[in-house]
C-alpha cells in the first residue's frame, strides 16, 4: 500500500526543506526524504549545508578566528593572554554540537508543520493516473506517491581524477571540516570559495597552507578591484597563493601526499603536504534518483534540466537548488524551493537571480550583489563607481578592522544601482542593504540621501553611493 501526499520532497537540504515548509504552510500534505545521516545513524536533516557545509564552516571560521584574535588582535586593545592554547578537539566538539543544534531544529519544523519525514533514499519508480511512486529506501521501505515531486538533492564535492576522496590524507569539504590534529603542511587545490574559507580556518589555527588555483586571476567571479584586494590581504596574512598552475600526479603516501603540478612559468613543481584539501567545484546528486524510470532529464552537464520556473520536462516534477543551474548557494536553494511551493499552488513565486547575494566568510569577508565592474565593461554599459575605504569609517577604527572598502557601481544616466561590491568587516551583513536597494531598483542617490546610525559600519555603505557623485562627506 502506497502512503499518499499532495507533494513529495526528495531531499531535506535548504531547498529541500524550506520547499516542504512552504509546501504545508500552504495547506498541501507534504512528505520529505533525505538520506543524511548523523554519527549514530539517525537522521540528520538539513543537507550538505547544515553537515558539512554553511553551517559547520562558519562555526570553525567563528572559532579560529576569535583564537586569532586572542593570540594576535587583543594585545593593541590591552588585552594580554598569557598561557593562550588550542583546544581543537573541543573546537570541532562545539562545531558539531552547533550541526546538531541546526539538525534538531529542522526536525521540529518539519513536526510543527505537519510533515512527514522518511530518513532513507528515494527514487522514482514510475508515473502512472497522474501521480509519482516513490520508493523510499532506508531502515525501513515504504512506497510513497503523490501529484506533484520537488527534486532537491544538491551537490557533492568533484574528485580530480586519479585524487579520490579517502578524508584522510585527499579531503573533500566533509574531511576539511574534521581534521583532528592541526597538520603542519595544507595543500588547497582550487582558490574558489571552500579553498579560501577552509584555507583561512587551517591557516589560523597554525598550519602552512599553499592554495594551487588553475586560473591566472584570483577569484575572477569578483570584482577585480575587490578580488585584487582581497589577493594582497589574503597573501599578507600568509596563505601562499599561485595561480596558473597545471596540477599533475598526486600521489598519497602513508603519512603525506605529494603533488606535482607545473607553475605558471611552466616550471614542474613538487609540492609534499599533510593534507590536500580539493576544493575545485561541485557536481550535481542525480544518482540513484532513477530519473530514467519516468525519463526525467538532464542537461549536458549533468544537472537535472529546468526551466527559469524550476520545471522539468516532466510535468508536476519539479527541481531546484544546487542540482539545477544557477549559483550553489543555499539561500539561491531556499527562494526556488518557495517559489516552486508557491508556482504548485497556483500563486507567482518568483527568484530575482540578478538580486542573489554572494557571501565569502573570510576574514576581511568578501560580499557582493549585481554587476562587477568588469561585467559591465564587456556589456558596454555606461557607468559611474563610488568607492569608501573603511579605514575611514570610525565604527571599523574602533572595532580595529579598517581593512577593505564598499563600492557602488551605479547607471550613468538613470542612477540606479548595477551592482555593490564590499570587502571588509561583518560586510556579510551589510550586504543585505545593497539586495533590498537593488530589488526596490534604487538609485546610488536613494542610499546617499538615507540617514545611517552613526558610528556603524553601515556609513560606509552610504559614504561609497555619495562617492558616486564623488561628494563622500568624510573621505
Ligand atoms: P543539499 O544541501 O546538498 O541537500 C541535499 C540533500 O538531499 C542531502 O541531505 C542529500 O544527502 C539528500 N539526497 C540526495 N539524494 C537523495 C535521494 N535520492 N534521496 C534522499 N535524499 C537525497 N552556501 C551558502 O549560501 N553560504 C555558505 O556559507 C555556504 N558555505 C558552504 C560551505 C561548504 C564547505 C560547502 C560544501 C557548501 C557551502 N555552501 C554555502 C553551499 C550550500 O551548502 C549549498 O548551496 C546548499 O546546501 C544547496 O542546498 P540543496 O538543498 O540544493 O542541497
Ligand atoms: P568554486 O567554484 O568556488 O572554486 C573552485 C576553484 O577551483 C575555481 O577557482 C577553479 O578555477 C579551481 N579549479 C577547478 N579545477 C581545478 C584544477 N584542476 N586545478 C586547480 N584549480 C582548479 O568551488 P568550491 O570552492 O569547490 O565550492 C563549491 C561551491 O560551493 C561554490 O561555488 C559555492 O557555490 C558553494 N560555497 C559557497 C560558500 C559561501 O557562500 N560562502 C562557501 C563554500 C562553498
Amino acid at each position: 500500500m502506497s502512503k499518499n501526499f499532495d507533494v513529495i520532497v526528495i531531499g531535506g537540504g535548504p531547498g529541500g526543506y524550506i520547499a516542504a515548509i512552504r509546501a504545508a504552510q500552504l495547506g498541501f500534505s507534504t512528505a520529505c526524504i533525505d538520506d543524511w545521516k548523523n554519527a549514530n545513524g539517525g537522521p540528520a536533516p538539513g543537507g550538505t549545508c547544515t553537515n558539512v557545509g554553511c553551517i559547520p564552516s562558519k562555526a570553525l571560521l567563528q572559532s579560529s578566528e576569535n583564537y586569532e584574535h586572542a593570540g594576535h588582535a587583543f594585545a593593541e586593545h590591552g588585552i594580554d593572554v598569557k598561557g593562550l592554547s588550542l583546544n581543537l578537539g573541543q573546537m570541532l566538539a562545539r562545531k558539531d554540537s552547533v550541526v546538531k543544534q541546526n539538525n534538531d531544529g529542522i526536525l521540529f519544523l518539519l513536526k510543527k508543520n505537519k510533515i512527514a519525514f522518511f530518513h532513507g533514499r528515494g527514487s522514482f519508480v514510475k508515473a502512472e493516473g497522474g501521480a509519482y511512486e516513490i520508493k523510499m529506501a532506508g531502515a525501513a521501505e515504504e512506497t510513497l506517491s503523490a501529484k506533484h515531486v520537488i527534486v532537491a538533492t544538491g551537490s557533492s564535492a568533484r574528485e580530480l581524477p586519479g585524487a579520490v576522496f579517502d578524508e584522510k590524507l585527499i579531503l573533500s569539504n566533509a574531511g576539511a571540516l574534521a581534521i583532528g590534529s592541526v597538520p603542519k603542511k595544507i595543500g588547497v587545490i582550487g582558490a574558489g570559495v571552500i579553498g579560501l574559507e577552509m584555507g583561512s580556518v587551517w591557516r589560523r589555527l597554525g598550519a602552512e597552507v599553499t592554495v594551487l588555483e588553475a586560473l591566472p586571476t584570483f577569484l575572477g567571479a569578483v570584482d577585480e578591484q575587490i578580488a585584487k584586494e582581497a589577493h594582497k590581504l589574503f597573501t599578507k596574512q600568509g596563505l601562499a597563493i599561485s595561480l596558473g598552475v597545471k596540477i599533475g600526479t598526486i600521489t598519497p603516501g602513508k603519512k603525506d601526499v605529494t603533488v606535482e603540478y607545473v607553475n605558471d612559468k611552466g616550471a614542474a613543481q613538487k609540492a609534499v603536504f599533510d593534507k590536500l584539501i580539493v576544493s575545485i567545484g561541485r557536481l550535481p546528486n542525480t544518482n540513484g534518483l532513477n530519473a530514467d524510470a519516468v525519463g526525467l532529464k538532464l542537461d549536458e552537464r549533468g544537472f537535472i534540466a529546468v526551466d527559469g520556473d524550476c520545471r522539468t520536462n516532466l510535468p508536476n516534477v519539479w527541481a531546484v537548488g544546487d542540482v539545477v543551474r544557477g549559483p550553489m548557494l543555499a539561500h539561491k536553494a531556499e527562494e526556488e524551493g518557495v517559489a516552486v511551493a508557491e508556482r504548485i499552488a497556483g500563486q507567482h513565486g518568483h527568484v530575482n537571480f540578478n538580486t542573489i547575494p554572494w557571501v565569502i566568510y573570510t576574514s576581511p569577508e568578501i560580499a557582493w550583489v549585481g554587476k562587477t565592474e568588469q561585467q559591465l565593461k564587456a556589456e558596454g554599459v555606461a557607468y559611474k563607481a563610488g568607492t569608501f575605504p573603511f579605514m575611514a569609517n570610525g565604527r571599523a577604527r574602533a572595532l580595529g578592522d579598517t581593512s577593505g572598502m564598499v563600492k557602488f557601481l551605479a547607471d550613468v544616466k538613470s542612477d540606479e544601482i548595477l551592482g555593490v561590491h564590499m570587502i571588509g568587516p561583518m560586510v556579510s551583513e551589510l550586504i543585505s542593504e545593497a539586495v533590498v536597494a537593488m530589488e526596490f531598483r534604487a538609485s546610488s542617490e536613494d542610499i546617499a540621501r538615507i540617514c545611517h546610525a552613526h558610528p556603524s559600519l553601515s556609513e560606509a555603505t552610504k559614504e561609497a553611493a555619495l562617492a558616486v557623485e564623488k561628494r563622500s562627506l568624510n573621505f
